[in-house]
């Protein structure tokens, strides 16, 4: 296996961007990236993107063929477009799947990217578009949105661990502040735990303000093998580990729903594959659709104990400047939850902290840095493990 860098990347503006298509914000994206790693459309040999629900969102489906012919890549070069999907998770499986093709050696450069136009049809066809991600015939069926699923997480990890509207609402406030900094994040205003307790109740107990929001976006990184990344880059990042996990679709098959197995496994793995810990960590990106999802996820990569992420996020821990900086992009919250779009969007995130360039967001001395990305209620996981040194 050859190790891999990442070369080049872009973020999109992410919000309610009526005035584009998917196919404008992905090859914005797209070409965003190369011209970042200053790689030419000749020099890529697949493009690989991940994409929940087209056909759902804007009755489009064959999304890899679409961005390959809408960049001009498929015409003249042919050059192969797969699209992947893991529900919110399908942007971190397009960047694993993309790091499993240059690690292989069966590809050289790839580009790995993410997309969802969400904000073309109503929010309620929205819920019922992201639903499908849950369990259909026992959970959808019955009217489960994924807001309410959180909730039944959220009212469980309160009863068990004493986990307070309070503390959940400083995630909140935490990644509103981070993303108030963050040019590409939907919501740029900061906000305070009064503000969430008294925004309007969703699910209870999540407000508005627990959720991330429906939204436009894209993302693209570059991938290259690392013993060529210097070619393109003076600041290649390297990939210390990509790992992947599932645990069941439905909720109720679980032994204990405060816990999402598949996100400690896959960050066991990732820890194994890097031969780190969670102290080698400087930031973490993890996957808080909703505010309950940051507390669990701290807890399952192994950042806090069980039970005590409420607590450490309302001591401040998280926060840029604390023990371990989580969401300094202002993460799904504040960023917004274009769904395949988010887990590159994390890449990206640690590539501009790694690199120092990520202005008043910089975590000082940041060199290991690290994405939790989830699908539904955490049937899949999906980790990375990012290096300034290889
Ligand atoms: C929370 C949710 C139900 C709100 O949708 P909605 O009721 O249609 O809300 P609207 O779009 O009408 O927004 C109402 C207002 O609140 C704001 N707003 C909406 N969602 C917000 C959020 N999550 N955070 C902050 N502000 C929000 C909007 O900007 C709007 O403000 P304005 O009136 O000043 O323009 C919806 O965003 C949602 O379903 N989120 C979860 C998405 C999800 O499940 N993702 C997958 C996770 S696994």
């Amino acid at each position: 296996m050859r190790d891999v860098a990442i070369i080049g990347v872009k973020t999109t503006k992410f919000g309610e961007n009526w005035d584009v298509s998917l196919r404008d914000i992905i090859t914005e994206a797209g070409v965003g990236a190369l011209e970042d790693a200053r790689v030419t459309g000749e020099e890529i040999d697949a493009i690989i993107v991940g994409n929940m629900s087209g056909g759902q969102f804007i009755e489009q489906e064959h999304i890899g063929a679409l961005i390959a012919d809408y960049a001009g890549l498929a015409k003249e070069l042919h050059v192969p477009a797969t699209r992947v999907e893991a529900a919110c998770a399908s942007g971190g499986l397009a960047l694993r799947q993309g790091i499993h093709a240059v690690a292989s050696g069966l590809e050289d450069i790839v580009v790995a990217a993410g997309v969802e136009k969400m904000t073309d049809i109503s929010s309620t066809s929205a819920s019922t578009a992201l639903a499908a991600a849950a369990d259909r015939e026992w959970e959808g069926i019955m009217g489960a949105t994924f807001p309410g699923l959180y909730a039944m997480i959220a009212k469980l990890h309160m009863h068990k661990y004493g986990t307070t509207s309070e503390q959940l609402a400083q995630v909140a406030v935490k990644n509103h502040a981070n993303g108030a900094h963050n040019p590409i994040a939907q919501y740029r205003n900061k906000i305070s735990v009064e503000d969430v307790l008294r925004s309007i109740m969703v699910a209870d107990p999540l407000h508005i303000f627990d959720c991330s929001p429906i939204t436009d976006g894209a993302a693209a990184v570059i991938l290259a093998p690392a013993d060529i990344a210097h070619k393109y880059t003076d600041t290649p990042i390297y990939v210390k580990a990509t790992s992947q996990a599932s645990d069941t679709l439905a909720l109720h098959d679980r032994k204990d729903i405060t816990t999402l197995a598949a996100s400690v496994e896959a960050g066991k793995r990732a820890f194994k594959m890097a031969k780190l810990t969670p102290k080698d960590i400087d930031l973490v990106e993890v996957h808080d659709c909703f505010t309950i999802a940051e507390i669990c996820a701290i807890e399952d990569l192994g950042f806090v104990k069980k039970g005590e992420g409420g607590k450490f996020t309302e001591e401040g821990n998280t926060a840029i400047g604390g023990k371990i900086p989580v969401n300094t992009s202002g993460g799904l919250k504040a960023c917004g939850h274009p769904v395949g779009a988010t887990g590159i969007k994390q890449a990206v995130e640690i590539v501009e902290q790694l690199r120092g360039d990520a202005g008043k967001r910089q975590v000082d001395g940041a060199e290991i840095g690290m994405t939790h990305n989830v699908g539904g209620s955490g049937a899949t996981a999906v980790v990375h493990i990012l290096s300034r040194d290889r």
